[in-house]
């Protein structure tokens, strides 16, 4: 049986470097942002750019200084990758092995070959790299030195770093996404671009700085990008999920138009090429000034991406402020909670539907392919003994997403590119990080605290999903 997925479609999963590699200080690595934000009460604070934390603190736990050390473990972890049949692996670089301090003239042959190594092990198996060039990560020198992103001059660096990588992994890379769920900086400005806010310093003309200047070196380095390799695809990268109103109210209606705005402002620019005149307005408003520079309107213009990546865990809902009711967690953020839906162990609800909604207003609005680069759902697993989990509520909470995708694109003809299921091997939390809020195929043994052998054991999860993949999607039961 056919599902009307393209004979191609690219099967994977998806990790983050900060998330998963450890070796935080291996092979000349420079300290990033990420290896900042510690497990506990003060991680969102600092994510949040309100605390100063620009070194570790011996109070703090910090569960990306090992992760699940996949630096030293990624020919095993790849290996099961191809055990499961992935036709893509999406991970991420961390610019701080690369350029350790992000502003040298020479990049790190350490890091270059690292990547290197674990490209050539995906080839090995047929696995196409997706990369993502940053994944939440910014050398803490850049933040020190010159204030992140809101720095005209991370630009320049930026697009130091996508040359090297574009030049190097020429004809073994096809598939980049510049910048990883962009829209979150608005949200989590240390972490989505290494802002760190001075007492009494104007927050959105900061925060609107930098998104000016990441969507610049986004633009720049789709330019650069198909300047190296014509073959390259180049995305961009959105939290997505779809805002519903609360109520037909208009003026829940208008909350949810708002709601959506905000979150798509910034791949409206990467997928047409200009601001769209809501955001201008808004920010004129407000008195918020983009820092234009000549060229960066022509640059935008003429880089657009080439295809539109996401995420998606969950729909959320929009009210108006006077009748907003109850509210509940949705990665990075809150929604107005939905009475139709169940919701997962971190209260973030389970929308399946909304995911195929999502996907159809994206192609709605793009008319570009779509991928989707992340969606599952972060649970508690119990493993037996052997370290074997029998993760049924993860195979029905991907069953049933995956089934609204195919709908999307048999029933619907939304043009899609892949699935990479988020955390297809458990890691750290990018929200809370925990190792207990698991998304894997694959269980590792680690706790919240850094305990644990590291040791990999398949889940039920893992025949399951080799079984959707050797059936393009057919086989979901
Ligand atoms: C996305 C991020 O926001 O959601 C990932 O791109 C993150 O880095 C994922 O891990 C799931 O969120 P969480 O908070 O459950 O890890």
């Amino acid at each position: 049986m056919s599902t009307g997925l393209r004979k191609d479609f690219l099967w994977g999963g998806a990790t983050a470097a900060n998330q998963c590699e450890g070796g935080f200080d291996a092979g000349g690595r420079g300290l990033a942002n990420v290896d900042l934000a510690p497990h506990g009460p003060d991680r969102f604070p600092i994510i949040l750019g309100h605390m100063n934390n620009l070194e570790f603190q011996d109070h703090h736990f910090y569960p990306g200084k090992e992760a699940i050390d996949m630096y030293t473990h990624f020919k095993e972890d790849i290996a099961l990758f191809a055990e499961m049949g992935f036709k893509t692996y999406r991970f991420s670089i961390a610019w701080s092995r690369i350029f350790p301090k992000g502003d040298e003239l020479e990049p790190n042959e350490a890091g270059l070959k690292f990547y290197e190594e674990l490209i050539d092990e995906c080839l090995k198996y047929n696995i196409e790299p997706l990369v993502t060039i940053t994944h939440f990560d910014c050398p803490v020198h850049l933040i020190t030195e010159y204030g992140g992103w809101k720095n005209r001059k991370l630009v320049e660096f930026y697009e130091k770093l996508v040359r090297v990588l574009f030049t190097r992994y020429k004809g073994k890379v096809k598939y980049w996404l510049t910048f990883n769920e962009i829209n979150v900086l608005l949200l989590i400005p240390f972490m989505g671009a290494g802002l760190i806010f001075d007492e009494g310093e104007d927050r959105k003309q900061a925060t609107w700085t930098a998104a000016h200047h990441q969507l610049v070196a986004s633009a720049t380095a789709t330019r650069i990008g198909h300047e190296i390799d014509p073959e390259n695809k180049i995305g961009c990268m959105l939290a997505g999920g779809d805002f519903y109103p609360a109520t037909p109210k208009p003026e829940d209606v208008w909350e949810s138009i708002n709601d959506s705005r905000e979150h798509l402002s910034l791949i409206d620019v990467q997928a047409r090429g200009y601001y769209p005149s809501y955001l201008l307005k808004e920010l004129e408003r407000e008195g918020v000034k983009i820092p234009w520079v000549d060229g960066d309107a022509e640059v935008l213009k003429n880089h657009t991406v080439d295809f539109i990546s996401f995420s998606y865990y969950m729909s959320k809902v929009s009210q108006n402020q006077e009748d907003r009711g109850e509210t509940t967690a949705a990665n990075l953020m809150s929604s107005v909670k939905n009475p139709h839906l169940e919701s997962s162990d971190w209260g973030w609800q389970i929308d399946p539907l909304g995911f195929r909604i999502t996907l159809n207003t994206l192609y709605d609005r793009y008319q570009k392919p779509l991928f989707v680069v992340e969606n599952g759902l972060g649970a508690h697993d119990t493993p037996d003994e052997n370290g074997y989990v029998e993760d049924d509520y993860r195979i029905n909470y991907l069953r049933s997403h995956l089934a609204a995708m195919i709908d999307a694109v048999e029933i619907d003809g939304v043009d899609l590119l892949g699935y990479t299921a988020w955390g297809c091997i458990d890691l750290v939390s990018a929200s809370t990080g925990e190792m207990s809020k698991r998304y894997g195929f694959i269980y590792v043994d680690r706790d919240d605290q850094g305990n644990g052998t590291l040791k990999r054991t398949k889940k039920k999860s893992f025949d399951w999903y080799k079984k959707v993949i050797a059936s393009n999607g057919a086989d979901l039961d």
